[in-house]
Parts: C-alpha cells; sequence; structure tokens
C-alpha cells in the first residue's frame, strides 16, 4: 500500500481531510483562550502533497498555523514521518515555515513520551493517521491520554482507526480464516494487501487493542464479518474512554451499500464543546456523503427514508431525556442525545428541538428555570414547572 498511497488521494480519504480542516477552525479560536502555547501534532505526517497535487494534512494543518499566527495567536506545528523518502519532501515543503514548524524524520511511537512532556506547558491536538493498526499502539499513545489527568492540560486526539483491519489482523493472528465471505463484500472494499494483516501475534493485537478484549469479538462464529467491524470499533472507543470522557467515531465508507466502512474516525475530548463542533462538521461531512450517493446528477434526493431526519422522533427522544433525568440542563441534554444520534442532527437542531418542547410540542411540554424560550446550554429544563 505505502508504494501507492501518495500517487492520488482516494475519495475516501478526503472526508478525514474534510473534518481535520473544518475543525481546526473553530477549535484553535476557542483553545486560544486557555492561554497556553498550541502545539498541532501530526503523528504520520507523510511527504504533505499527493502526487495528484492534492494537499496531504500537513499542509492542511500548516495552512491553519499560517493564518493563526498572523492573528497573534502562539501556535507551531510538529510533523513526524518515519519513512526517509517522504520525509524528504515534507522538510522542504515546511522549509518556508521553519519558524513554527518543527519536522522530524522519526517512529511517533518513539516520540510519544516527548509529547507527553510537551503536554504539560502546551494545548495539544494530536492527529493520528497511520497506514493501519499496527503503527497504532494503544498502550503507547495511552502515555499522551494519561497526561491528561495529570497535568489538566487540553489534548485532543482525532485518529483514523482500521477496524476492519484489525478484525482481519486478528483473525490471522489466531491462526484463523480472515478472508471475508462472499456475501459481505463489497466490490472493491477487499483491497487489503494480505502482507498488511500479517505477522501479528496476539500478543502485538493486544497492546494495539490496548487489552485483550478484541479477541472474544472476533472469533464469535454468530457475529458477520461487519457486526465485528462495529463491535471493535466502539470497544476501542470505549478503551480511549478511559482518559477521554467524551469519545465519538465516524464510520468512512467508500459507498453507501457497503457493508464495513474503510476506517473509522476516532475523536476523544474532554469538552462538551468540542464533541458540539465535531458533531456539527460529522454531520456535514456525512450530508456531502450522502448527496455524492443519492442526490447528485439525480432529479430528487433518493436517500433511504433511515437517512432522513425525523425531528418529531427526535424531539420526542429528548423529551424522554428530559423527563428521565430532570432537572438537567440543555448541555447535557445535548450530551445524552448524542450518543444516540451522533452526527445525525445538527447543534442547531437540538436548540430548536428542546425551543419547540418548552412551547409544546404534540402535546409535551417542558420548562426552563428561567420561564423563558430562548435559553443558552446551561439552563435547566424539566417537565415539571420550577418553582
Ligand atoms: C496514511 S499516510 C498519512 C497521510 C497524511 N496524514 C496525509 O493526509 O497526507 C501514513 C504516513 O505515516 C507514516 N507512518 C506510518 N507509521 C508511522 C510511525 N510509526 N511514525 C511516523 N510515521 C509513520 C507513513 O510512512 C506514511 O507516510
Amino acid at each position: 500500500m505505502s508504494d501507492t498511497f501518495f500517487k492520488e488521494k482516494k475519495p475516501w480519504s478526503k472526508y478525514k481531510d474534510f473534518i481535520l480542516d473544518y475543525y481546526l477552525t473553530p477549535y484553535i479560536a476557542k483553545v486560544k483562550y486557555l492561554k497556553r502555547p498550541i502545539l498541532i501534532i501530526d503523528c504520520c505526517a507523510g511527504p504533505g502533497k499527493f502526487e495528484d497535487g492534492t494537499e496531504g494534512s500537513p499542509l492542511i494543518i500548516t495552512k491553519h498555523i499560517v493564518e493563526s499566527r498572523n492573528n497573534g495567536i502562539d501556535i507551531k506545528g510538529l510533523f513526524l514521518e518515519k519513512q526517509k523518502k517522504y520525509f524528504k519532501n515534507l522538510e522542504n515543503l515546511m522549509m518556508p515555515h521553519s519558524d513554527y514548524i518543527m519536522v522530524h524524520q522519526t517512529d511517533f511511537t518513539g516520540y510519544l513520551s516527548k509529547i507527553a512532556g510537551m503536554a504539560k506547558s502546551h494545548t495539544v491536538f494530536l492527529y493520528v493517521d497511520p497506514y493501519g493498526i499496527k503503527e497504532l499502539p494503544f498502550e503507547e499513545l495511552a502515555i499522551i491520554y494519561e497526561q491528561i489527568n495529570k497535568s489538566g492540560s487540553s489534548v485532543e486526539v482525532l485518529m483514523n482507526f482500521n477496524s476492519a483491519g484489525f478484525v482481519r489482523c486478528g483473525l490471522v493472528s489466531l491462526k484463523m480464516e480472515s478472508i471475508i465471505p462472499d456475501s459481505e463484500l463489497t466490490e472493491e472494499f477487499y483491497d487489503e494487501p494480505i502482507a498488511d494483516i500479517q505477522g501479528m501475534t496476539p500478543e502485538q493485537m493486544d497492546e494495539i487493542a490496548g487489552g485483550n478484549y478484541w479477541k472474544n469479538v472476533v472469533v464469535d462464529t454468530n457475529l458477520s464479518f461487519a457486526e465485528k467491524e462495529r463491535e471493535i470499533g466502539k470497544l476501542y472507543a470505549k478503551q480511549m474512554n478511559k482518559y477521554y470522557p467524551i469519545t465519538v467515531d465516524y464510520p468512512v465508507k467508500a459507498k453507501y451499500h457497503h457493508k464495513a466502512p474503510k476506517y473509522r474516525l476516532i475523536y476523544g475530548t474532554r469538552h462538551s464543546d468540542g464533541i458540539f463542533l465535531m458533531n456539527d462538521i460529522m454531520y456535514d461531512a456525512r450530508e456531502r456523503f450522502l448527496i455524492s450517493e443519492f442526490s447528485d446528477g439525480k432529479l430528487f434526493d433518493t436517500r433511504p427514508v433511515e437517512e432522513e431526519k425525523n425531528m418529531a422522533v427526535f424531539t420526542k427522544y429528548l423529551y424522554e431525556i428530559i423527563s428521565r433525568e430532570q432537572p438537567i440542563t440543555r448541555k447535557f441534554v445535548k450530551l445524552a442525545a448524542m450518543q444516540e444520534f451522533f452526527c445525525r442532527y445538527k447543534t442547531g437542531d437540538y436548540s430548536e428541538a428542546i425551543r419547540n418542547l418548552l412551547k409544546g410540542f404534540e402535546g409535551l411540554r417542558i420548562f426552563s428555570k428561567s420561564g423563558k424560550t430562548k435559553i443558552n446550554d446551561e439552563e435547566l429544563l424539566s417537565t415539571k414547572q420550577f418553582k
């Protein structure tokens, strides 16, 4: 894979760029108030540019850094790449930015303890985009995550986790059949070279997963391949939950009808603001995908009904949360509902649904502590009138 990866950017790779690019602007605007220098780290930077001329993640990040520095923000970049040929390109490309972009030819796993040290004095955004799961040792990444608990610094992570590759790698490591059954195959989905999933021991898989929970899943003959992939994605995100109270993932598919995604973008944060921003950005990414699959070049949007928004169902779901947890702030209603509806509704939809409930919606009514219908996230809500 490595020799051809940077020839041209694949359509599904563009989703991670979109999400990274759109997230960085509001992210920097928020964290600058933490009054610490900001460091954006690209752990698997690549050459910076694809052969077809498309920008790689280092150029996307640099654009944001330059713009922010022009606005007086103390922000730098650290780009790590282990392969010499890609590193040379990266180094040349970053030459004009050498005052604020550091580049190192190194394996990022050997650099993690240094990064953990930097997290003591910096606000850190970590972007981890390896080819596959082999380069993603959870236990080593956890050193940085641990730093969060110790120093109270802000460290967010956005990573590309190839959960389908993980399932196949896990099966091979247990000397089991890793071929996906024909009924689960969807054209070009099965393009992972066999060499990329070979050569791992179960112990090495434990290190990548951060535990041995994966074994029960991959050997479960009652689960289809797609179900195993989903379960592994869920359990991996749960491991990250030990360090990040809020962890979400976005499955990036090449085609809608594919049963398993190409990869999952996993995002971890400690801040509700981060998750609300990411929800809206991943909502937009998902909309783009649905439009390209079901609307582009067609007279009507032909998306399946389960992909349509249903504000009535959504509003009733929010009402249930409020009646169960009352009194509860609007922020916690949003956070609770996002577990179920992540990237399916925008934060504006949450506000609209709650506003409708405050006015009365299909026989349901809630009340705000202030008695107002125009409220902010800190406002307490209940199905009973406040005294
Ligand atoms: C998927 S590509 C990254 C693409 C890049 N994020 C972009 O959008 O332009 C993975 C890159 O990470 C590098 N890499 C893989 N494992 C690494 C490691 N442990 N440390 C540093 N670089 C690594 C590979 O050589 C490759 O250039």
